[in-house]
């Protein structure tokens, strides 16, 4: 694990650039540390001036006497290597580059960005930065940036790769009346990545949820191997911006074309645990909700109103989320029936009616926190010439008060009458929208964290399968030697027999006899193909014969094979005839690999056959999740395959084992052999019993 500790709650702090011109950046910094109340020793760096701000300033960090923590650099770009040189030297041990004009600036830049990254390998010196804001921990207190103002104490750690963002959320918090443990700002990521952050604020005893703006992820590897675990203690929600679709536009495998980044995003985040966002909002009101409300139980919502048609919209929003509407228990019913007017809706949502004041609200606040059935509470509130908004704040948070564990959330929809009530709530740590949407959108998010807590124990993982690895290998090997990187047919199902993935062996004859043999060998009726790197389609060339019942049969369809591609493409290369079983019809199923820069080989099993495209039946996940049974399972059962595959109409069910024994294997063969880049099984036909991959297609890179 990263312990930071020494960037977040350093005992020492130089400011190198520190400056006495109130409007440099290097004063900014050393106010900002003065100002947040930082307890430790700083030291303003500056070679012509002899106080800032009241403290001693030091010509350079070597003339420091003592150790010193933490570094934060505000010198033009071309000093910055001395001074970080410098920096090591006195045995700092992690350094804050504020300063711009590096790798987002062009090659240059990248030259003098991997110089300061050298040296802080030298040193084993930690980076932050460079062209970066800074950081900020509100519980040591710490302000080691030049942003304006230092957030609320609160429990959001609020990691970004925009400076700017960092700059605009800190201002809007303090009218937000959200509170922060720690802000980060990443910049380049010359050293220290998002992971690093999260691994660290995952630990952070203030911490409670942890938002991230992201642009891209540094190492996808490593992101999942950290979030997997941070994720399990606390929740993480990520804006994840700037992906791009190009890579599956260039993918020439059906999955490729399928995949592409954005859905290698989703899906490594799901399967770390990470929640998704997709806009601003969304991302600070779960961050409000993660830090004030206790993650429900369940999945049921109990509404409380007085105006009808919000309470519909709200309704509707829960039914079409992973929500549902609370069913109350009779004793509930009854209760509400007996204490609510006689118009009022006892069912839920609760009605309470236009003319509700306070008492009507708490007596149905009350009977929901009871009910056994409520898992949280969203309580939604229209102005009216009667109503009592500050009044109903204040039960709100009595009643919160008195039923901790489940959540409430606030909708309080108007405006300038309202002001007063919501700034109540907000105060009271109750998560309060102006539309009812919005706070479904949030108490999903936070129960869908739930779910995944409470499903993560993890799933015992299945034994490693036999394989035999050298026969793959081979088959490679003689690929490549032969100067393609698309395997034929029979290499291809060679190697998926290799690692028992159940296939349609096809065999290559190059002579007549050798088709007899073969044939006889595998059992009639044959299948007899072309095998040519140059024919892609090789029944449009007449290079297919099918239903192949004897000997003189396959002779024949040998002799004509032959004799049509030699007319239609006299200059293709022949290597020979692929001879293959005939097989049955079956449940037609694809499983294909696309494998994502960032994240490594992505599985997809779907409705195979040739529409794949066009029904887009696929559901993905990331190989190396493939690795029990569980997992495999759900990946089927969110297709509409799935419902196919347990017996449609009648129909048997097929043989889900073998499909889930198929789906494991390949996840394995895509991850022990990274040269392969793209592949399709499609279609795997399933049967009542077994199954059989039909066409398989496989492509592997060029050698270095
Ligand atoms: N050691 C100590 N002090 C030094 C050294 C040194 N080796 N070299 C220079 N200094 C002093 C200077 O004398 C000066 O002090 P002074 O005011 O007493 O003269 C101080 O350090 C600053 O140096 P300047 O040359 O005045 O540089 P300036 O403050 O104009 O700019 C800065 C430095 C801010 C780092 C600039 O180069 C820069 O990168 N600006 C952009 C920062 C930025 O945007 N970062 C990304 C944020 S993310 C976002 O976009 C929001």
């Amino acid at each position: 694990m990263s312990d930071l500790g020494f960037l977040f709650d350093p005992k020492e702090v130089a400011v190198i650039g520190a400056s006495a011109s109130p409007q440099k950046i290097g004063y900014a910094i050393v106010s900002n540390l003065v100002k947040s109340g930082y307890k430790g020793k700083i030291y303003p760096i500056n070679p012509r001036v002899k106080e800032i701000l009241g403290l001693p300033c030091h010509p350079s960090i070597g003339e420091v006497e003592g150790p010193v923590d933490l570094a934060v650099i505000a010198v033009p770009a071309k000093y910055s290597i001395g001074v970080l040189q410098e920096c090591g030297e006195a045995g700092v041990k992690g350094a804050i580059i504020i300063t711009a004009g590096f790798k987002e600036t062009g090659i240059e830049g990248l030259k003098l960005e991997q110089e300061l990254q050298a040296v802080g390998q030298k040193y084993g010196m930690r980076l932050v930065g460079p062209n970066c804001v800074g950081l900020m921990d509100t519980h040591t207190p710490l302000n080691a940036s030049f942003a304006a103002g230092f957030p609320e104490k609160g429990n959001i750690s609020f990691i970004s790769q925009s400076g700017a963002m960092v700059i605009a959320i800190l201002d809007w918090s303090f009218q937000a009346g959200l509170g922060f443990s720690r802000f980060i700002s990443l910049g380049n990521k010359s050293d220290l990545d998002e992971s690093d952050f999260i691994e660290s604020c995952a630990a952070d005893p203030n911490t409670r949820v942890i938002l991230v703006y992201a642009e891209d992820i540094s190492d996808g590897e490593k992101f999942i191997r950290v979030c997997t675990t941070a994720s399990r203690v606390k929740p993480i929600v990520i804006l994840k911006s700037g992906t791009s679709e190009a890579g599956a536009q260039a993918a020439s495998s059906h999955t490729g074309a399928l995949a592409g980044s954005n859905l290698a995003y989703d899906t490594a985040f799901r399967q770390s645990g990470v929640l998704r966002t997709d806009d601003m909002s969304d991302l600070f009101n779960l961050g409000l909700a993660f830090s004030t409300q206790p993650l429900p139980r369940g999945n049921r919502v109990a509404i409380i109103t007085n105006s009808g048609g919000p309470a519909i919209i709200a309704t509707d929003a829960i039914e079409k989320s992973g929500l549902g509407m609370a069913r109350f228990e009779k004793a509930t019913i009854d209760q509400l029936r007996e204490n609510l007017p006689a118009e009022s809706n006892i069912y839920n949502p609760i009605d309470v009616l236009g003319d509700a004041r306070v008492d009507r609200f708490l007596f149905a606040l009350e009977r929901s926190f009871e009910d056994e059935n409520v898992d949280s509470v969203i309580v939604i509130f229209s102005p009216t010439a009667v109503s009592e908004p500050e009044k109903i704040a204040d039960t709100i948070l009595e009643q919160r008060k008195k039923y901790p564990h489940k959540p409430v959330f606030a909708v309080y929809m108007g405006g300038k009458t309202l002001a007063k009530g919501k700034a109540i709530l907000v105060k009271g740590n109750v998560p309060t929208f102006t539309f009812p949407e919005s706070a479904v959108k949030a108490l999903e998010g936070i129960s869908r964290y739930a779910d995944f807590r409470q499903a993560r124990d993890a799933a015992p993982q299945l034994p490693l399968p036999q394989v035999d690895r050298t026969i793959v290998k081979a088959t490679f090997y003689d690929v490549i030697k032969d100067r393609r990187v698309l395997l034929m047919g029979h290499e291809a199902s060679q190697v998926l027999d290799a690692y028992g993935i159940p296939v349609n062996r096809s065999y290559l004859a190059t002579s007549v006899e050798e088709a007899c043999q073969i044939s006889q060998k595998i059992g009639f009726p044959v299948v007899l193909k072309i095998s040519s790197p140059r024919i892609a389609h090789k029944t449009d060339v007449g290079g297919v014969e099918i239903g192949l019942h004897s000997r003189r049969e396959v002779e024949k369809a040998y002799n004509r094979i032959t004799e049509r591609v030699n007319r239609f493409m006299p200059d293709a290369p022949i290597y020979g005839i692929e001879v293959s079983k005939m097989v049955d019809e079956g449940i037609e199923v694809i499983i294909g690999m696309s494998r994502d820069i960032q994240f490594g080989p992505m599985i997809a099993f779907g409705l195979g056959g040739i529409y794949v495209n066009l029904l887009q039946d696929v559901s993905f996940r990331l190989a190396s999740s493939l690795n029990n049974r569980k997992a495999i399972e759900e990946m089927i059962a969110e297709t509409k395959a799935f419902t196919l595959l347990k017996g449609y109409r009648g129909q048997k069910s097929a043989d889900i084992d073998t499909l889930i024994d198929a789906i494991y294997r390949t996840a394995r063969l895509v991850q022990d052999f990274e040269e392969i880049t793209e592949m399709d099984i499609n279609p795997l036909r399933v049967y009542s019993r077994g199954a059989t991959g039909v066409d398989v297609k496989i492509t592997i890179s060029k050698p270095d």
